[in-house]
Parts: structure tokens; C-alpha cells; sequence
């Protein structure tokens, strides 16, 4: 059961309906939350870790460090200070980050915009247009992954953007090959319904008119439009800590792309593969460690996926013997 402390309550339910809306690998949702008086914990859960895709859950704390800009984003527009702590408890490796309630602060137009904008990105799977993603948009999402301290690297057209399609087709060829892995996926993947995880058919967009270099998964067939901006998003390490950082980093470009009305998804593939996403990094210039190829542009709004509801995965915080004793 979720006892939520009555002040705290008109604070925390909009924070975790907003955490709960983050992107996570499947619609996987790995995350559990727990409540204090003062703060929220965020956990991952490590049964909604993909076994086969993701199997040392960095994709699933990527999903986490997401959930956790959103509840920072959604405090901040109701008005309330937030201070975070990454991976607070080193016996408790499961505890991901603590989100401390600090009091009144002053709401700017960009944090309403940023928490509203929460509730309507989408990952865009379908086709886009030829219209190109202007320049100062483009900037502004390379701005957005730096404030949070990760790198997106654009790719431009020409060699470097060839051979990211040649390493995403051949990672999506070893994935297709891979019985485990297309288990794993058809899992995850709903026929329709009434399952509240997954990802829904319609989420996959329209059938594709001519095949693309830029394949998104869950749309098998289908092109990822003809002038798409793609990017990886790189962390400068490789630890649990930065894949959490470069998850609110994640989080923070592809809400900057929603504010300007560009849409964005994920080319996962060529970074869950490992034979691929070593060339994938030598192609970056080997000093920075990719964790998400995005593609962003313009498109007809894609449906909403589903959500398990805050209180199903969210219980107040019990009290260790240690503490009590402090
Ligand atoms: C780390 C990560 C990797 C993802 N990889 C892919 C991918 O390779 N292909 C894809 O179509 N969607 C991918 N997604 C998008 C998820 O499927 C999507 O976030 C989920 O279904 C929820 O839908 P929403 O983003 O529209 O809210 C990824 C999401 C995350 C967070």
C-alpha cells in the first residue's frame, strides 16, 4: 500500500506521474519508487530488466535517470527547490537516486514548459518529412545533453552517416538472428488490449512505403524517413553513475526536441549489439562512450504508449533499523 505524507502529497503525485511517463527499452518500465516525509527514492527493478537486449541494465538505468529529470522537472513547476543524489546507498546498489524536497522556489516559463512537455513526447517511430531540423534546434539539443553532462554527437550526412546505417543493419541482422532476443521482443510487444507495459502495434506508425536505411525497431519494414537528423547520445564513461547522469541527459534533449515540436526515437541497436557498438565508438573518435542513437525530425504525432499507474510501483519508504537509531 502507498502512504503518501499528506503535505508532501500534492508535490509527489504530480512528480511520479510525470517519472512514470519517462522512455524506458520495451516500455519496460524498470522502476519502483519509494516515499519519505522530505523525498523519493528511485529503484530499479531489476525483473523488468531485458534479459537478452539489456542484460547488464544500462538501458534500464538510462529508463531510471530519465524518471528521475521528470520528477525534478515536475517539482520545479510546482514551485518546489529539489536537490538529487545519484546512487546514494553503496550496499544498496538497486537504490538508483534520492530526490530531496527542499522547499519554495521560484517557477521560470521553462520549467512549466519542460513539465508539460513531459506528458506529450513520444517516441515518433514513423515515417518524417523532408523538412530538416533547423540549426538552432540542433544546438539547442546538443546544449540540452551537455547541461546534464553527456555529449550528443550529431552525424552528419556523408561517410560517418553511412556507416552508422551500415553498423545498424548489421546489428538489427544479428538481433534478427538471434532466437532469444526475438522471444524477448515479441514479449514485450502487445497485439493490443489491456496490458498497461509493452509496446503497443500502433506505436510501430504506418507500413512503410520503400524500404530505409534508418530502421526503427517496432516498425520492421518501415523507413525512418528520408532526411532524418540522427545523433548518439555518448556519456565519458561507462559506469552505472553516468548512465543514470546521460538517462536525465536523454531525457532533457528529447524534451527540448517536444518544446520546439520536433519528434525524436531510438536506434538502439548497433549500441546493444557488442560487436558492433565498439565500431560504433571508434566511428565517434573513441573517447566518448555511446548509449543512444536518436533520430529527430518532423512527422505526424504518434499514440501514447501505456503506463502502469504511480501507486502500483510506489510504497513508502520503511525505516531501517540503522536510522531509527541515529
Ligand atoms: C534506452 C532506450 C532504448 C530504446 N531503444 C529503442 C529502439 O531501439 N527502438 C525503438 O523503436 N524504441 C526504443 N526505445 C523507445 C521505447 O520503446 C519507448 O520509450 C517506450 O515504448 C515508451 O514509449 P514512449 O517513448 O512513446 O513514451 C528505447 C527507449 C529507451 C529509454
Amino acid at each position: 500500500m502507498t502512504i503518501i505524507p499528506a503535505q508532501a502529497a500534492s508535490l509527489v503525485v504530480p512528480a511520479l506521474e510525470a517519472a512514470v511517463r519517462a522512455p524506458s527499452p520495451h516500455n519496460t518500465q524498470p522502476w519502483r519508487f519509494e516515499l519519505a516525509e522530505d523525498r523519493i527514492e528511485v529503484l530499479l527493478d531489476p525483473e523488468r530488466v531485458l534479459a537478452v537486449a539489456d542484460a547488464d541494465g544500462r538501458e534500464a538505468r538510462l529508463a531510471c535517470g530519465a524518471a528521475v529529470l521528470n520528477i525534478q522537472l515536475a517539482l520545479r513547476a510546482a514551485g518546489q527547490a529539489c536537490a538529487v543524489r545519484l546512487l546514494p546507498d553503496r550496499a544498496r546498489p538497486a537504490h538508483l537516486a534520492t530526490v530531496w524536497l527542499q522547499g519554495p522556489c521560484q517557477v521560470t516559463p521553462e520549467d512549466r514548459a519542460f513539465a508539460r512537455a513531459v506528458s506529450f513526447r513520444r517516441s515518433n517511430r514513423r515515417p518524417f518529412t523532408d523538412r530538416p531540423v533547423p540549426v538552432w534546434i540542433r544546438d539547442a539539443l546538443v546544449r540540452a545533453a551537455s547541461l546534464e553532462g553527456a555529449a550528443l554527437v550529431l552525424v552528419e550526412r556523408g561517410r560517418d552517416l553511412d556507416e552508422l546505417a551500415r553498423l545498424l543493419r548489421r546489428a538489427e541482422h544479428l538481433q534478427n538472428e538471434d532466437p532469444a532476443f526475438q522471444a524477448e521482443l515479441r514479449r514485450w510487444t502487445a497485439a493490443g488490449g489491456r496490458r498497461d507495459d509493452g509496446v503497443p502495434l500502433a506505436a510501430g506508425g504506418p507500413r512503410p512505403a520503400a524500404a530505409g536505411l534508418l530502421t526503427p525497431r517496432h516498425h520492421p519494414e518501415g523507413p525512418a524517413g528520408r532526411e532524418p537528423l540522427v545523433a548518439v547520445l555518448c556519456s565519458f564513461a561507462d559506469t552505472p553513475l553516468a548512465q543514470l547522469r546521460t538517462g536525465q541527459a536523454m531525457q532533457r534533449v528529447l524534451l527540448t526536441g517536444t518544446t520546439a515540436g520536433v519528434s525524436a526515437s531510438f536506434l538502439s541497436q548497433p549500441v546493444e549489439v557488442p560487436a558492433t557498438r565498439e565500431p560504433l565508438r571508434g566511428l565517434l573518435g573513441g573517447q566518448a562512450h555511446p548509449q543512444a542513437v536518436l533520430r529527430f525530425g518532423y512527422g505526424f504525432a504518434a499514440p501514447a504508449t501505456p503506463r502502469r499507474r504511480p501507486e502500483a510501483v510506489t510504497r513508502s519508504r520503511r525505516q531501517q533499523p540503522e536510522e531509527a537509531n541515529r
